[in-house]
């Protein structure tokens, strides 16, 4: 992130485990206040590995209590062209962990439709559900209570790889994504839709992604090849939550301790 002028926090944790469990204590937190203010709470989920320990969290004992299940909303924030029930699916990797250990209305789960052989079609039509859910008008963007979001070794986020044209959406919320370097094409939000939320907690653990950490928290800002310096909220609250391990090559990263 360019210094100085984003206004992000840095939390570094010991490991995966505690990554885990103070996501677990802010999501609780944002779903609680979110509800109590507007009988609500809007959560795209991540996809990927690193939110896994965090789902089951919720899904235990020590954190299912403390969650109005049927007030929360739950969307994605990127999808991969499969089948909702192939093991590639964020969104069956969060049914598995989640979403079928708690009590949530199925009309609650905003599945990202990204198996449809047309994507520019699925894209359209995932953005038309958001859109009809939060009554917006077209030109208005959708405000999410909060964005889960993870971070690859390249620096993409979501399905914002590096490079690639979903970076340059300015005006659609959800967009298919053609990744050349895997050879497929992704849904992803995009980065209008996620910088609109109230708040956005990156989730971010392990050695291998220290030194794309540094980059994009304290080197030069170039967002097309590091997509994650895209990632400013309009006005709302950006939350990096990184083990030891990932924050290892970040300067002086013990003051964000
Ligand atoms: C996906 C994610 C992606 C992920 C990062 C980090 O669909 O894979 O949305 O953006 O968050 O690739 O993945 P890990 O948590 O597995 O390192």
């Amino acid at each position: 992130m360019p210094k100085g002028n984003i206004k992000h926090e840095i939390l570094v944790v010991a490991g995966h485990d505690e990554l885990s469990i103070r996501a677990a204590k802010e999501f609780v937190r944002i779903a609680v206040d979110s509800i109590q203010i507007k009988k609500n709470f809007t959560v795209v989920l991540s996809g990927g590995s690193t939110p896994a320990g965090l789902y089951k969290l919720l899904a235990s004992d020590d954190y299912r209590e403390q969650v109005p299940w049927p007030n929360v909303y739950f969307f994605w924030g990127d999808e991969r062209c499969v089948p909702p029930d192939d093991k590639e699916s964020n969104y069956n990797m969060a049914r598995q962990i989640l979403l079928d250990k708690v009590p949530i209305p199925k009309e609650n789960n905003f599945r990202m439709p990204a198996d449809q052989a047309d994507h520019a079609q699925a894209s359209a039509e995932y953005e038309q559900m958001i859109r009809t859910f939060f009554h917006t008008k077209t030109e208005e963007i959708p405000r999410f209570d909060l964005i889960l979001l993870g971070m690859g070794d390249d620096g993409h986020t979501a399905s914002l790889f590096p490079g690639t044209p979903a970076l340059f959406e300015k005006k659609r919320c959800v967009t298919e994504n053609y990744i050349e370097k895997l050879g497929l094409y992704r849904l992803t939000l995009t980065v209008p839709l996620i910088n609109q939320a109230k708040n956005i907690i990156f989730l971010i653990s392990g050695e291998s992604k220290a030194p794309v950490l540094k980059e994009v928290l304290e080197g030069e800002y170039q967002p097309q090849k590091l997509p994650s310096q895209f990632i400013k909220p309009v006005d709302g609250r950006l939350l990096f939550i990184v083990d030891r391990a990932a924050a290892s090559k970040l300067t002086n990263f013990s003051k964000y301790c």
